[in-house]
């Protein structure tokens, strides 16, 4: 190839076929392609897409007539219909596991799960930073404290080398959240909870259909909890699941769920033989999620394959690192698809002037979660009648110190992430996220 002459089209035609034989000379290339590239939309260019992504949620009119029986029927809670249990021997089968217990959402799995495993007041349970408020929540809300293990930069997950140093004797479990559906790394995990005999509760809220070594993540540890909230790869608009292969605990997540009734293994022997809480998912819910159920696989491979070609057209753009996968990763379920934005490559623009020029591109993305153990909610924590009773003064003030994460404080300076619905569409529409953020580095002069 010629690259005196390379316009930007034709380069990003080449990147597109054979990026790996340009790259060595891509410093060049890309210095040249600059002065072709046309003015960014954000200073009033013409927006590389224009055109709408795919819709989220998707439906077809399977639900329609099942939602309609179920309303006419007046049979809308569990006790009187079986969709809900159809849907949990569905969703089991979908993932290889035993057993699944739906819930109102994900939280509540999350709380149901903690609960079961008998996570309580003075326990300690070690968490990813980098995750949704949820996941921090579940935890405060069940009278343990969230420890911190430091997150994996590479990867965005929890830093399995970290989690070591924050067991006390106090640690009962520890929750790794598979976060934007790229897998933890599982086999450490689980040796480490082994060797400290620590449960271990996977948040796979955002992790559908997501494999470790071949199984698919909410199976591995003791219990797996999922979400099938509005935005989610099976949504129903608020929804939930905790999932299992011991009968036993399995039935005593369905007795907890519902009251404390009597189910399987734990027995009649009261109407109410142990503590409970309503958390029951719906009939019509469940109707939904029977048709939903049907699209997952088909769309999971699509956004597997469209990441894998979004990677490989963005590696090599200077300033842009993908994420990575650990080698035991089977299958990722990409509810984002994340990399991280170098700002010194790009003429030192901030992040959120890099997010809002790609936004103006027609590619909507964002920047990912925040320090939020830094927010308040977790000193309030420590400060409210409950934490003070039931953790020494020695333990939290220790705590306090420790609540410094390095790897991720500059994980959420850098990331920036794109949601799963712009996985959907055709090849093509990857070249559009690919070509928006190399226009942007092109003009990257003029973006501080
Ligand atoms: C990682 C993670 N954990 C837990 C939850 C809670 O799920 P829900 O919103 O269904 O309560 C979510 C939902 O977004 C999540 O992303």
């Amino acid at each position: 190839m010629d690259d005196k002459n390379l316009t930007r089209r034709a380069f990003l035609a080449a990147t597109t076929g054979t990026i790996a034989a340009v790259a060595a000379s891509r410093v060049p290339l890309y210095a040249k392609a600059g002065k072709e590239a046309g003015k960014l939309a954000i200073h009033g260019g013409k927006p590389v897409r224009a055109k709408a992504w795919p819709a989220w949620p998707q439906w077809d009119n399977s639900a329609n007539e099942h939602v309609l029986s179920i309303l006419r029927s007046g049979n809308w809670y569990r006790g009187q219909g079986n969709t809900v249990t159809q849907f949990e021997a569905a969703y089991a089968k979908l993932l290889g596991a035993k057993r699944c217990v739906c819930t109102v959402n994900g939280t509540n799995a999350l709380l149901t799960a903690l609960h079961i495993l008998d996570v309580g007041v003075g326990d300690e349970v070690i968490v990813s930073p980098f995750t949704f408020i949820a996941s921090y929540n579940v935890i405060l809300n069940s009278s343990a404290l969230p420890v911190f293990a430091d997150t994996d930069i590479e990867t965005l997950q929890i830093d399995p080398d970290k989690i070591e140093e924050r067991i006390t004797e106090r640690t009962r479990a520890i929750l790794p959240v598979h976060i934007y559906g790229l897998p933890a790394n599982m086999d450490k995990i689980l040796a480490i909870a082994k060797k400290h005999n620590l449960v271990v509760i996977e948040d796979a809220c955002q992790a559908w259909l997501a494999e470790w070594r071949g199984k698919k993540v909410g199976t591995l540890g003791n219990l797996g909890c999922f979400s099938f909230q509005n935005s989610k790869h099976l949504p129903i608009g608020e929804g939930g699941a905790v999932v299992g292969n011991d009968e036993e605990m399995m039935d005593r997540v369905m007795s907890f769920h519902n009251c404390g009734r009597p189910f399987g293994s734990v027995k009649r022997t009261t109407d109410y033989p142990i503590v409970g809480t309503n958390r029951r998912m719906t009939e019509y819910q469940a109707a939904i999620g029977l048709s939903q159920i049907k699209r997952i696989e088909a769309d999971t491979q699509k956004r597997v394959e469209n990441a894998s070609y979004l990677t490989s057209r963005i590696k090599d753009i200077p300033g842009i690192v993908p994420h990575k996968l650990y080698e035991g990763v089977t299958r990722a379920a990409y509810h984002l698809y994340p990399f991280r934005y170098k700002k010194e490559q790009f003429n030192n623009a901030p992040k959120e002037k890099f997010i809002a020029a790609l936004n103006a591109e027609g590619v909507p993305c964002s920047g990912g979660y925040g320090p939020q153990y830094r927010d308040g909610l977790i000193e309030a924590a420590l400060n409210s009648k409950n934490f003070t009773r039931s953790f020494p003064k020695a333990r939290l003030d220790q705590y306090r110190k420790e609540l410094d994460f390095p790897a991720n404080e500059q994980l959420c300076q850098e990331a920036v992430c794109i949601t799963q619905n712009l996985l959907l569409g055709p090849k093509q529409d990857m070249d559009d996220i690919a070509d928006a953020i190399l226009k942007i580095y092109e003009n990257r002069d003029k973006l501080a």
